[in-house]
C-alpha cells in the first residue's frame, strides 16, 4: 500500500536490504538497531548498494533523496507510527521471542502489521508471544534482497486474512516482488531445499570428497547457478546457515537437516563468512 509507513527493526544484511527496497519505493522508513556500529555500518551498506545501482542503470530516483526518506535510531519508540514493521534482527529464536514480546508492550496501533524475516523460525513461536497474533505474518526475502525478486509469505495459523492480503498487496505491489506462499514449517519452501544443499557441499568439503573451489565451480558450470554452494554459504553468512539448519533439525529431526560438526566448528571460530572477512573463501 503506498500509504504504508514502514519500521525496520535490525539493519544487518537483510535489515539494511529491507530498508533500500522500501525507500526506492518511495516510502519512508524508520530504521532501529540496538547496535550503533550495525546501523552505521547499514547506512553504508545502502548508500553504496544505491550507488551500485545507479552505476548499473538500476535506480529510478535519486540516491541522496531515497537515504533522506530513511531514519535511524536505536530506540523502538521511533517506531510507533509505523503501520507496518519488519523484524530483521539475528536468526536466534529467543532473541527473537523476546523482541516480539517488547513489540507487543511498545506498539499502541491495534492494526499495525508486524511481519518477521525469520529464514526459519516457525512464526507461530513468534506469534504467541503478542497480545495480537492476528496480525503477525512471515515476510521472508531473499539476500541480496535489492536484487532477489523473490518473497516468501507465511501466515501462522492465527494470522487474519485481512493481514494475509495487506502483505500480500505491499509485497507484490509496493516492493514488486514474486510471492509464494508457504505453510508455517521450519525452514519454508526455500531453506527447506537449498539448506540440507548446502550443507551436503560442507560434508563434502569436510570428508576431503573435493575442493570448495571445485565444488562450486562445478555446481556453477554444471548446472549454471549463479554461485556454487560454499560461496553462497559465505553469503548467506554460516552463522545463518547453522541457524537455520538447526530449526530444520528441531522440526523435522532429519539427518539431513543437522549441522555437520565443521559448519560448528567455523561459527565458533568466527569465520561465518563474507562479513566476518572468511569463511570458505578468503576476502581480504
Ligand atoms: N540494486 C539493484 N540491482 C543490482 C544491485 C543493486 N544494489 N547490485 C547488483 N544489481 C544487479 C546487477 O545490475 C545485475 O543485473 P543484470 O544481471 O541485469 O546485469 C545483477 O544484479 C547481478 O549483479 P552483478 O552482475 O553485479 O553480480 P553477479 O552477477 O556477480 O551476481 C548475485 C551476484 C546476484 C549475488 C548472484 O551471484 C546470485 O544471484 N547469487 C545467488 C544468490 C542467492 O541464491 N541468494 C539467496 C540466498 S538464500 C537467502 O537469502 C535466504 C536466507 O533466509 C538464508
Amino acid at each position: 500500500m503506498p500509504g504504508e509507513s514502514i519500521g525496520v527493526i535490525g539493519c544487518g544484511t537483510m535489515g539494511a536490504g529491507i530498508v533500500e527496497v522500501c525507500a526506492r519505493a518511495g516510502l519512508q522508513v524508520a530504521v532501529v538497531d540496538q547496535d550503533l556500529e550495525v546501523l552505521e555500518s547499514g547506512r553504508d551498506r545502502i548508500r553504496a548498494s544505491l550507488e551500485r545501482a545507479r552505476t548499473a542503470r538500476k535506480l529510478e530516483g535519486d540516491p541522496g533523496k531515497i537515504m533522506s526518506r530513511i531514519s535511524f535510531s536505536s530506540d523502538l519508540k521511533h517506531l510507533v507510527s509505523a503501520s507496518m514493521i519488519f523484524e530483521a534482527i539475528i536468526e536466534e529464536e529467543n532473541s527473537k521471542r523476546e523482541l516480539f514480546t517488547t513489540l507487543a508492550e511498545v506498539l499502541t496501533d491495534p492494526d499495525t502489521v508486524l511481519a518477521t524475516n525469520t529464514s526459519s523460525i516457525p512464526i507461530m513461536k513468534l506469534a504467541a508471544q503478542t497480545t495480537n497474533p492476528g496480525n503477525v505474518i512471515g515476510i521472508h526475502f531473499f539476500n541480496p534482497v535489492p536484487v532477489m525478486s523473490l518473497v516468501e509469505l507465511v501466515p501462522s495459523l492465527l494470522t487474519d486474512e485481512a493481514t494475509i492480503r495487506r502483505a500480500e498487496a505491499f509485497v507484490s505491489e509496493t516492493l514488486g516482488k514474486n510471492v509464494i506462499r508457504s505453510q508455517d514449517r521450519a525452514g519454508f519452501v526455500v531453506n527447506a531445499l537449498l539448506i540440507p544443499y548446502l550443507l551436503s557441499a560442507i560434508r563434502m568439503v569436510e570428508s576431503g570428497f573435493a575442493s570448495s573451489e571445485d565444488i562450486d565451480t562445478g555446481m556453477i558450470e554444471g548446472c549454471r547457478h549463479p554461485m556454487g554452494p560454499l560461496a553462497l554459504a559465505d553469503l548467506i553468512g554460516l552463522d545463518t546457515v547453522m541457524a537455520v539448519s538447526e530449526s530444520l533439525y528441531e522440526e523435522f529431526r532429519e539427518a539431513h537437516y543437522s549441522p555437520p560438526p565443521l559448519l560448528s566448528r567455523m561459527v565458533q571460530a568466527g569465520l561465518t563468512g563474507r562479513k566476518a572477512g572468511r569463511g570458505f573463501y578468503d576476502y581480504g
